[in-house]
């Protein structure tokens, strides 16, 4: 356990997505007034430096984000998201990356709530290094999805949980099903994003069959894959299912998605559906 460090994978294809999906629907939750929360439960270290040892490794960010660095006329959606990277850099070079803990921090209006998990006691110390002092982000240093029960339903009575799991072991992903169900029976009325990898084992599509055999109302998924192989080895393809997803946001993501892969991406795949 913990064994995953986020550092490697920064600024990567499927951050690149799951990022996106995070800011649609936090701009669809500004569409209110009324207050909301948002919980991360796999938070991670919050801001990345891309050009730290770990980071150079693979440097996966080469085909995630830096094919969006130059691009002109961006969507609405996307040129959120490059506006949010650059608010993290003072210079032009990019070299930081904002992690899910950034991003919610940056769509949180002042009226609204960030709650962060992370239980890896050395990423726990970086994200406290950035937030701790935040009066808007509470931090708890616990298990992901103890927490999710545990910190659900919200005082807000709306909002966001944001699962992103490392899943390190094969447990998780049935694991994260029978969370889910009791958070969502806790607390109907949230909207839920939970990511997961598309990699040759295909172990996620068991985990879809349970979700779609659940009793969750309005569930839509996404698949983008934006390197298509002709036999896929490791992550290929990223994944996100969204409970109670906000109306319209499955047609803006869609959209931005058909429009990266045409522009930026020109091989890439996306797929989605109401299951
Ligand atoms: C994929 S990374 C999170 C990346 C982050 N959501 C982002 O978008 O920037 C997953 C994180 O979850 C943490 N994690 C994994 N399993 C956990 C558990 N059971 N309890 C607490 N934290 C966990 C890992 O230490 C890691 O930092």
């Amino acid at each position: 356990m913990f064994s995953y460090l986020h550092r490697y994978h920064a600024g990567n294809f499927a951050d690149v997505h799951k990022h996106l999906i995070l800011i649609t629907l936090m701009l669809s939750l500004q569409k209110k007034a009324t207050p909301f929360a948002v919980l991360d439960t796999h938070a991670g270290e919050g801001i990345y430096n891309l050009k730290s040892a770990e980071s150079q490794k693979n440097t996966e960010f080469k085909r995630g984000l830096n094919p969006l660095l130059h691009v002109e006329n961006p969507p609405p959606l996307l040129e959120r998201y490059l506006k949010i990277i650059q608010s993290c850099n003072t210079t032009d070079e990019k070299s930081l990356y904002p992690g899910s803990p950034a991003i919610i921090k940056q769509l949180l209006r002042s009226e609204d709530r960030g709650i962060l998990i992370e239980g890896h006691p050395r990423v726990i110390t970086t994200l406290r290094e950035h937030f701790a002092r935040d009066k808007q982000l509470h931090i708890h240093e616990r298990d992901s999805l103890e927490g999710l029960i545990g910190l659900v339903p919200f005082t807000e009575k709306r909002g966001l949980i944001f699962i992103d799991p490392s899943f390190e072991v094969k447990t998780e992903y049935k694991e994260i099903v029978k969370k889910l169900t009791t958070a969502y029976e806790r607390f109907p009325q949230g909207i839920y994003a939970l990511w997961y990898p598309l990699l040759p084992a295909a172990m996620h599509q068991d985990m879809l069959n349970r979700i779609q055999r659940s009793n969750f109302s309005k569930v839509w998924y996404c698949e983008w894959i934006p390197y298509p192989q002709q036999e896929p080895k490791g992550l290929y393809g990223s994944g996100m299912v969204i409970l109670n997803a906000p109306w319209q946001s499955d047609i803006e993501i869609k959209a931005l998605f058909t429009w990266l892969n045409q522009h930026v991406y020109k091989t890439g795949h996306f797929q989605q559906g109401w299951i």
